[in-house]
């Protein structure tokens, strides 16, 4: 332990000492999220102070004035020939029919839920019916509106649209303000802004003071952070009974929203859409013309006929029982008629080569055998966008500039990119649009007439506080697939090709869950914590749908313990590191571990191969052949993870010679899962680089890649409380957890065959109860790794040693870590000559 805590102690004192040397860049990254004054910067808006009564004569009137002044200019506006124009194409919408009766609603209820089709009007009407409507009652000065957008991209364009609509730039009437960019003037008095950017506020100005209304958008999708808002607001309504709450959804489950505001008034705008022929995969592939072999005949991996047979037999008999998940309806989807090739992009979708070449030949189709009319592609995030839009401007027709408007469409993107999908292309080229699924509901494609439909989507929390972009895509909704569909029949008959089979569609659940109640709840307390939102379960418990009593007390005691949340349950520094990363504490803790101790390399694989599907396959009539292979890469390391690494860096040695795919075949892995990890780890280290726990670019955070004992030491820290003793025994080995008393291991897990594990203690990732308790994927640890990274438990002194890690665990922020290291010393040898 000597030599590791040499290392401990001089890593942490080179990270503080960069850190300082660098303008304390991290420590300003994470004050500025705690302290009051940062936080007020970024969200405050139209802070207003009471002022003395004899100014208040004096300010309402210049306030009278200057709303008269507004009046006019608005009516010069729209008695301008450009007004007349915009007025007459705001007058099409189909809220404008609307208006006076939703004015009237908003004036006479405290809350009010709209909803209507995507498009009617409501995200850049329904604001402006009432900026205008206070401006005509000569209030313009006065009046305050807030709208909310989920994403930080539509919040920026619906404010320019607005403002055109208003003759107007951004800045005047009409502003935005996003995490790190904003336009607001003095005359501001209608704001679009991220829901994040109101939630700040809400940190520092309670009852929004000055603020007329509150617009609410998209809660149909409902983010975390749209319903975390709402609990924040429905506690506010009664100490601002003069303000007003709008609350806009796309798709109706207004009930839901108005049963929330006890029985607030719902109100739907009717609108009209064409009917949209749908086409699942079957078609697709007939269409594009995929050559439908049998089977049998087509064998790209040499694999002999009698295996074949057997997994047709297989697969003809799963499809017979009841599906209960998309990834069941796969496999039990009889696609024995494709090439394997295309039967490998089928049972696992995912944005690789294969499915793009699904894609670009769906799109050849529509552009030269199809009627002109806009095509819109759902994606899954703006990386997969990227790559295929490189891969389509390759493509001689669609990459043909004369015939093609390639645009891509994602939060990500710079506004100016944005206009340019509203606008109609030139006559003869058509337009084609790769959007994420915010082209489901929040931006409108005036003229699409085809979609296309990859049935996956991962950018639903793309703008949530921290900005973190949620890392694996899944599968869409019904609804959302309706959704999407519905894209192609604005303006005629449309088409749409989901690339999926229909029993996939089917297998889908009706609605998206709320993200509250997808986020894995240890993940939701540190939110919840990390916007100071108060007691985790007093918040959590208001929540529209909350989640359960019980599991969030769980989650609460684990968080402590691994500790991201300190006695109080206030987040400790690595909570609030934790707090940024898209992935569970256990793995977000291994990844801080591994980029402080230069050994991020191996444990990103480690962290992306717990996050996928596990990559080692096992056929049922090969097993031992697998299982032989799974043990190579073990190479009697008593590791799951380190076999795992081993397995992935073999991959990628053998792709720098295009032999990744063969070399799958013979170990027995998924290549799905090898590039799915190969993805995973590129976004890790970027995240790590933004947050500032690894420097670019002179980065040597893989310097200690190749010390295994060190890497042993970071899983650790990752897993802990995941761990269990070992007993060698003669014949057998025992293994204890604290809390089962006796546990067993996975057959798959390398360390069930060993007749002797020389390790005291495995760490694992996961433990689940059948009959007895079995644990999945574990590695063997030594001692003095468990007393570093981890904490005793054999000698019951379990608290004592937490609040020691913990002070340990401040080393990142504190200058005095000798003092605590010194107690670490202490206590270790002491622990050390006990047992
Ligand atoms: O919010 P909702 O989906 O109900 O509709 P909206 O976003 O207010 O859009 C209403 C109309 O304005 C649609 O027909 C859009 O195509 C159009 N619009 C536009 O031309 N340019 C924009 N930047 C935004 C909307
Ligand atoms: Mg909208």
């Amino acid at each position: 332990p000597v030599g590791l805590q040499r290392e401990v102690n001089l890593r942490v004192r080179l990270h503080l000492s960069e850190r300082s040397i660098a303008g304390g860049s991290l420590l300003n990254k994470f004050a500025g999220l705690s302290l009051g004054g940062d936080i007020n910067a970024e969200g405050g808006l139209n802070e207003r102070k009471e002022p003395p009564i004899r100014n208040s004569i004096i300010l309402e009137k210049i306030h009278h004035r200057r709303s008269l002044q507004l009046r006019e200019k608005q009516q010069e506006w729209q008695e301008s020939p450009e007004g007349q124009k915009m007025l007459e194409f705001r007058r099409s919408l189909p809220a404008y029919k609307e208006r006076d009766a939703l004015l009237k609603a908003i004036a006479e209820n405290q809350v009010v839920v709209v909803s209507g089709e995507t498009g009617c009007g409501k995200t850049t009407q329904l604001p402006q019916y009432i900026l205008e409507s206070e401006i005509e009652a000569a209030r313009g000065a006065t009046c305050s509106i807030i709208c909310t957008q989920p994403r930080k991209i539509s919040a920026i364009s619906v404010s320019e649209r607005v403002a055109a609509e208003r003759g107007e730039n951004p800045g005047e009437s009409v502003g935005y303000k996003v995490r790190l960019e904003g336009i607001k003037g003095r005359d501001t008095r209608l704001l679009f802004c991220t829901t994040g950017i109101l939630l700040r506020r809400l940190l520092v100005d309670r009852d929004l003071n000055g603020v007329s209304h509150v617009i609410v958008d998209e809660i149909h999708e409902r983010g975390m952070n749209e319903d975390f808002l709402l609990i924040v607001l429905k506690d506010l309504l009664p100490r601002r009974p003069d303000l007003r709450l709008i609350l806009m959804s796309a798709t109706l489950n207004a009930e839901l929203f108005s049963n929330y505001f006890s029985g607030a008034p719902t109100f739907h705008i009717p609108g009209f859409t064409y009917p949209v022929r749908a086409h699942f995969l079957e078609d697709v592939l007939q269409i594009t013309g995929y050559r439908l072999t049998a089977y049998n005949q087509i064998d790209d991996y040499g694999q002999d006929k009698a295996w074949k047979m057997q997994k047709q037999a297989a697969m003809k008999k799963r499809k017979t029982q009841i599906t209960s998940s998309v990834e069941d309806a796969l496999e039990a989807a009889d696609f024995s008629g494709y090439s394997p090739r295309v039967q490998e992009s089928l049972s696992c979708w995912n944005p690789d080569p294969i499915g793009f070449n699904l894609i670009e030949r769906v799109l050849h189709h529509i552009v030269t055998k199809e009627r002109p009319g806009a095509v819109l592609v759902f994606m899954t995030g703006w990386d997969d966008i990227n790559s295929l839009k490189d891969q389509l401007q390759s493509d001689p027709v669609l990459g043909d500039p004369s015939r093609v408007l390639l645009l891509a469409c994602h939060g990500s993107m710079a506004s100016s990119e944005q206009r340019l999908i509203f606008d109609k292309p030139e006559d003869g080229v058509r337009k084609i649009v790769l959007a994420t699924n915010m082209a489901e509901t929040s931006i409108t494609i005036n003229d699409g007439v085809f979609v296309v439909d990859c049935g996956k989507a991962k950018e639903t929390s793309y703008d949530a506080l921290n900005n973190t972009p949620c890392l694996l895509p899944s599968w869409i909704s019904k609804a959302s697939a309706r959704q999407r569909r519905g894209r192609a029949g604005r303006v005629q008959p449309g088409e749409c090709y989901h690339l999926y089979p229909r029993c996939v569609y089917d297998s889908f659940s009706n609605y998206q869950m709320p993200e509250l109640l997808r986020t894995p709840l240890q993940s939701l307390c540190l939110q919840v914590k990390s916007l100071q939102l108060g007691s985790i379960k007093n918040f959590l418990f208001q929540a529209l749908e909350p989640p359960e009593k019980l599991s969030v007390e769980n989650a609460i005691g684990y968080l402590k313990i691994i500790g991201a949340l300190d006695e109080n349950e206030n987040l400790t520094v690595l909570g609030r590191h934790l707090s940024m990363l898209p992935v569970e504490p256990k793995l977000g803790k291994m990844l801080i571990y591994g980029a402080i101790f230069n050994c991020l390399d191996p444990i990103m694989t480690v962290v992306a191969g717990l996050s996928v599907r596990d990559p080692f396959l096992m056929p049922f009539d090969k097993k031992d052949l697998a299982e032989s292979a799974k043990a190579q890469f073990a190479r009697n390391g008593y590791s799951d993870h380190l076999a795992i690494v081993r397995a992935y860096e073999g991959w990628r040695e053998a792709e720098t010679h295009m032999q990744g795919h063969e070399y799958c075949w013979r170990n027995f892995l998924s290549i799905q899962t090898m590039r799915g990890i190969d993805s995973l780890r590129k976004q890790f280290y970027s995240l790590l680089k933004d947050t500032g726990l690894v420097n670019y670019p002179d980065d040597n955070a893989s310097s200690w890649a190749h010390d295994e004992h060190l890497v042993r030491a970071v899983i650790c820290a990752g897993l802990f409380p995941g761990v269990c003793s070992v007993v060698n025994k003669e014949k057998s080995i025992t293994l204890k957890t604290m809390e089962d008393g006796q546990v067993l291991l996975y057959s798959n897990s390398v360390n069930a065959a060993a007749p002797k594990i020389p390790y005291p203690w495995l760490v694992f990732n996961e433990k689940v109860k059948v009959n007895s308790v079995f644990l999945r994927d574990s590695t063997g640890i030594s001692d003095s790794a468990l007393l570093l990274f981890g904490a005793d438990i054999s000698t019951g002194g379990l608290d004592g040693h937490l609040k020691m890690l913990g002070g340990y665990l401040e080393f990142f922020m504190q200058p005095s870590l000798s003092e605590t290291y010194l107690t670490i010393r202490r206590e270790l040898g002491e622990l050390v000559q006990a047992k």
